[in-house]
């Protein structure tokens, strides 16, 4: 390579306001062409969820969530009464390798499995519980009980389901099961379930909900006069004057339209990823990637003889060896010993490293993951810009967002400095789950 120095590798991700703000036009342009058109005229799909409208905290009942994530699956048993705190009980578990990547029939028969085995410790396998279905990949839906899976994201490569009935495959699992009795009564969007949540426990009100984790995504509510597209098969019960709409706005860049973002380093993590040219805004955000950038640039600074004297070692030029959570171990780091940077050393094989190697680390955690945060406020800026209203509430979540120490302080930041005059948003940004989660554990 010409001259590489840490300064002009990290030049490669600083994204000014403008550049920000190039986007955001870019984005919202996309937003309109998704309503009118979905995926035929748009990169981001704006998918009308069904859901007309947000709880207001007064809604009672005993429910199944399910919920299938970036990299989890849970079961949850939820007993709500208005004015009480919700009591849930859940299952959590990592999913396997074998089912994300093997046929669609074993990935639903894993799920069915966890929901059955759930039920009957609880003895609950014959009250045909109503079951929420959380699922965090794109689906066209034509009503709540059903949603033809558009296509996989992240890191799930299961067969035979793209163009299914997800709810279908769903039931014929436990069908195939045979242990227990529920009824499905919804699929939605992790970013839809998001919002929901944050509604119920901020008394109605939430303007979008955003996944930072595995993928990136958020919802917000739309006029329905505005949504031309995918509201065709609407049944009456469903055509209000609102409805949630789903944006994916993940597949943001997938038709070269963001070109000017990209580094040498995505392109790389894309080309090496289960669904190349997919979601290409999930792959500069969210979790999936943000681990492999950081290598790749380790990698090309420790050619470059700017890090580690130019000795790496065999792992940190092997693939998908630095996993993001080491990201936020790192910058959690206290200055004084650097214990989890040594320990990460450690995991890498490198063995010899100076104090400045540390600091060097630990700078390329921080501009990767920044530029992370950046892209991230644009995203959610350029919807809080579209909805203007004068005071909105964000409810985030996910894996990425809620890890990083700083994450959350740099998007409040960025939002704020990307909002059109007039509009403002909540300082906290809210993380509903990680309340709702943190009271089961209490
Ligand atoms: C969870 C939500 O808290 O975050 C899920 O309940 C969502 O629905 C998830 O998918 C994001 O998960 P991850 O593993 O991608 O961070
Ligand atoms: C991916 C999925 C999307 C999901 C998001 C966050 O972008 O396509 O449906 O909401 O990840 O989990």
């Amino acid at each position: 390579d010409e001259s590489i120095s840490l300064e002009s590798v990290m030049a490669e991700f600083k994204l000014s306001n403008t550049t920000l703000r190039r986007m955001m036009s870019h984005m919202s342009d996309n937003m309109d062409r998704g309503l009118e058109k979905g995926l035929a005229k748009s990169t981001i799909a704006m998918l009308p969820s069904f859901v007309p409208e947000l709880p207001n905290g007064t809604e009672r009942g005993k429910y199944i969530a399910m919920d299938l994530g970036g990299t989890n699956l849970r079961v949850m048993l939820m007993e709500i009464e208005p004015g009480e705190p919700m009591r849930t009980k859940q299952f959590n578990t990592r999913m396997p390798n074998a089912a994300m990547h093997g046929s669609g029939t074993k990935l639903f028969d894993y799920i069915a499995k966890a929901l059955a085995d759930f039920l009957i410790e609880r003895e609950l396998q014959d009250e045909n519980l109503p079951v929420g279905f959380t699922f965090s990949y794109p689906c066209d839906q034509t009503g709540l009980r059903s949603a033809t899976l558009l296509r996989w994201t992240k890191g799930v490569t299961a067969t035979g389901c793209v163009g299914k009935d997800v709810v279908k495959l769903l039931e014929d699992a436990i069908e195939r099961d045979g242990r227990v009795k529920v009824s499905i009564v919804a699929l939605i969007n992790d970013t839809v379930g998001t919002m929901v949540a944050a509604a119920y426990e901020g008394g109605g009100k939430c303007d979008l909900g955003v996944i930072i984790g595995t993928g990136t995504n958020a919802s917000y509510m739309e006029s329905s006069k505005n949504i031309k597209h995918g509201l065709a098969s609407a049944t009456e019960e469903y055509l209000h004057k609102e409805m949630i709409i789903d944006t994916e706005w993940g597949g943001f860049g997938d038709r070269n339209e963001a070109e000017y973002i990209f580094t040498r380093y995505d392109k790389i993590v894309d080309s090496k990823s289960d669904h190349p040219g997919v979601n290409s805004l999930d792959k500069l955000i969210a979790g999936m990637c943000m681990g492999e950038l950081v290598r790749l640039v380790l990698e090309r600074l420790c050619e470059n003889k700017v890090i580690f004297n130019g000795q790496g070692s065999k792992l940190l030029s092997t693939r998908n060896t630095f996993p993001t959570k080491y990201i936020s171990e790192i910058l959690h780091d206290d200055c004084g010993s650097y214990l989890n940077t040594r320990l990460i050393m450690g995991e890498l094989g490198i063995e010899e490293f100076s104090f400045s190697d540390m600091l060097l680390l630990r700078e390329v955690c921080i501009t990767v993951s920044r530029r992370s945060a950046n892209l991230a406020a644009a995203a959610i800026a350029c919807v809080l810009n579209r909805v203007a209203k004068p005071y909105m509430l964000v409810a985030i979540d996910g894996s990425t967002y809620k890890y990083h120490p700083f994450f959350n302080h740099w998007v409040t930041e960025k939002v704020r400095e990307l909002l059109n005059p007039g509009l403002d948003v909540r300082a906290a940004l809210i993380a509903a789950i990680v309340s709702r989660v943190k009271r089961d554990e209490e």
